[in-house]
């Protein structure tokens, strides 16, 4: 299938995703309210970019078939799971989320709480069974252990701990570049390598240069939105603008100033393009997709 622009991409790899976590989900036969929960924070909104990444770099890599739905799907159960618990009181204490009340505020702070367990749960358990005429076992270990290392303690949690950690303090520059790094950038070069670990035979090189493109986008999504939160409308973002300044968070404007910020965005945005240049036009939604990451309004 061809794509005219990234709407199109994107539309196409939302509908794939969101039908394949709505039936995951709905045929898991967990409790009636914990179910809604998980369908409720997993299911409904979201722009779908880990999804539309992992669709992007299999395609780069020669590669579109059913059998990446499921991973597509796991590293979107995963980023739900995160931004419910990110969402709770103890963390950012954040009411809203894509442009509905946050899990906790819907339901109940302990229901939010196991949503997400069992929405990283299931990201897991989706990549383990990902297994089929495509995909060899083999593939599978390799993408169950790059989401656990790229989640856990060394990961997006490392950097959820550092960003709580870093309120009201004053960080370096490099402190910060390392807390988003981890705390969002480790999810996005994830959704990548799942994405080349589904073609299966990807030379070393070609993986460098789509780790290069996932480290630049990756810090370049939270360096917009840390931006967004300054400039963003709460409407458009579905999320509450200006909830870093209220948590006293360390942030891009905060540390630069706006000017420094976007000028760092403009570099990690050419660092991306150059890095998959040799790609061709086998990679053109994933040029798309560092255009609309560094442009994005929400
Ligand atoms: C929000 O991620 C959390 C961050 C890592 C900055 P997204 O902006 O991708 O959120 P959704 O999935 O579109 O709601
Ligand atoms: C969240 O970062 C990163 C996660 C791992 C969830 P933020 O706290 O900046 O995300 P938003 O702004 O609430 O979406
Ligand atoms: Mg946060
Ligand atoms: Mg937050
Ligand atoms: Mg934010």
């Amino acid at each position: 299938m061809d794509f005219d622009s990234l709407d199109d991409f994107l539309n196409h790899s939302q509908n794939r995703v969101q039908q394949y976590l709505n039936t995951a989900i709905s045929q898991r036969r967990a409790s009636g309210v914990l179910s809604q929960a998980m369908a409720y924070s997993a299911v409904r909104g979201g722009k779908r970019v880990r999804a539309a990444l992992v669709y992007g770099t299999a395609r780069a890599c020669g590669v579109d078939h059913a059998s990446l739905d499921p991973l597509a799907a796991a590293v979107e159960a995963m980023h739900a799971y995160s931004l419910i618990h990110d969402d709770l009181p103890a963390m950012d204490d954040d009411a809203l989320r894509r442009g509905q009340p946050s899990c906790h505020i819907a339901f109940d702070e302990a229901t939010a709480i196991l949503a997400g367990d069992a929405l990283q749960a299931l990201a897991f358990e989706l990549l383990a069974s990902a297994q089929g005429p495509h995909m060899s076992a083999q593939q599978c270990l390799a993408m169950v252990i790059c989401l656990a290392q790229a989640a856990g303690a060394e990961g997006m949690v490392a950097g959820q701990m550092l960003d709580m950690a870093a309120a009201h303090d004053a960080v370096s520059l490099a402190q910060l570049e390392r807390l988003h790094s981890l705390k969002t950038g480790a999810l996005i070069v994830a959704s990548i390598e799942i994405g080349a670990l589904a073609q299966g035979q990807v030379s070393d090189e070609q993986r460098l240069h789509l780790r290069s493109y996932g480290q630049a986008i990756g810090l370049a999504f939270q360096v917009q939105d840390d931006i967004l939160d300054i400039e963003g409308e709460t409407a458009t973002l579905g999320k509450a603008q200006g909830s870093d300044l209220m948590n006293d968070k360390s942030t891009y404007p905060a540390l630069l100033g706006m000017t420094a910020a976007k000028q760092r965005l403009l570099e990690l945005h050419q660092q991306a393009q150059d890095s998959v240049a040799e790609f061709g036009a086998a990679a053109q939604p994933l040029v798309w997709l560092a255009d609309f990451i560094v442009t994005r309004k929400h």
